[in-house]
């Protein structure tokens, strides 16, 4: 962008009213990334070339309106954690409060990609109270990094699980928790997450009790060793390859043989869990690995 053609972007930004609408996250979402990168981040490196005051100027002047709109998404998200918090945002009041504030309508949504859009970036300010926290343990050769599941994903999850009342969810890899909370936002099933890594068990049990959900519990344990006896749903985004994965599922094997189990899985695990003599495929996926498959246990 050239010198006039930010000021001019800076001045329509301000003369847009419809970005001060809360409803109009989307909106807001792409002017600040456009006045962060075009002419923010634009600016600093010309101003390291020549230090010219009305430079500085423009530069300060696009500061305050990123602000100004940030405190628009802040104020609203403290407007809408409240709402979960006092219970008034569940199943079908949640959907809508997502479809009122995204336009994203998860009825109709289906086999989506491993994107991420302006859905995660919404569900990730409602989910936030505290910053990220560092990773402070080692994963073993064959345990995944952390990555999110894209919100859409979730709530094709969902769609897919068919949950009942008597249904626990366990996501195993739970990460910093999106998707148990999200699934218990939208479901209202107990949900319980197993987490190897306890900076983020403890950021997504901070999470939960700031939202008050206080059937969503995240456990600090290795998925081998982590006690199932209460799940009949369990979800993996792949977390783990190779003896760990075969392992907890020979874990998940035994728990099929007091009750009936569901696994629902996400990326490149879910072709090793097909192999599973002890499953059958309910809803085996678009043949991508970044499609939800949904097995059930025989016994
Ligand atoms: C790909 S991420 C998935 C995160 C979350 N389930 C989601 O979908 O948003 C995998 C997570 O599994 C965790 N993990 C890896 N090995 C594990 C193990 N043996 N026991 C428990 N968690 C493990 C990682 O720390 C990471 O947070």
């Amino acid at each position: 962008m050239t010198i006039s053609q930010m000021q001019s972007f800076i001045e329509e930004t301000v003369a847009d009213s419809l970005l001060s609408r809360e409803e109009e996250f989307e909106r807001r979402m792409e002017a600040v990334d456009r006045m962060d990168f075009l002419v923010i981040d634009r600016l600093d490196e010309l101003l390291l070339q020549e230090d010219q005051q009305d430079l500085l100027l423009l530069k300060h002047r696009a500061e305050s309106i990123k602000q100004q709109l940030e405190s628009i998404d802040a104020k609203m998200f403290r407007r809408l954690q409240a709402r979960i918090r006092a219970g008034e945002a569940r199943g079908e009041r949640f959907r809508e409060l997502i479809r009122e504030y995204t336009g994203f309508n998860a009825a109709g949504s289906q086999e989506a990609a491993m994107e991420y859009d302006h859905v995660d970036v919404f569900i990730n300010g409602l989910f936030s109270f505290q910053t990220m926290p560092e990773q402070t343990k080692e994963l073993e050769p064959d345990m995944v990094y952390y990555q999110k599941t894209p919100a859409r994903i979730v709530f094709e999850l969902v769609e897919k699980a068919g949950f009942t009342k008597e249904d626990i969810f366990y996501d195993i890899g739970a990460g910093l928790g999106q998707v148990a909370m999200l699934v218990h936002l939208l479901s209202g099933v107990p949900t319980r997450g197993i987490e190897f890594e306890p900076a983020f068990c403890g950021y997504a049990n901070n999470c939960a009790a700031q939202l008050h959900l206080a059937n969503t519990v995240f456990i600090n344990a290795d998925a081998r060793t982590a006690c199932y006896s209460e799940g009949t749903v369990f979800f993996m985004f792949t977390p783990f390859k190779g003896q760990i994965l075969q392992q907890v599922l020979n874990a998940l094997e035994k728990e099929s043989l007091q009750r009936k189990i569901r696994i629902i899985t996400y990326g490149p695990c879910t072709a090793h869990v097909a192999s599973q003599n002890w499953l059958l495929p309910l809803s085996p996926g678009n043949g991508n690995a970044y499609s939800i498959a949904v097995f059930s246990s025989i016994s």
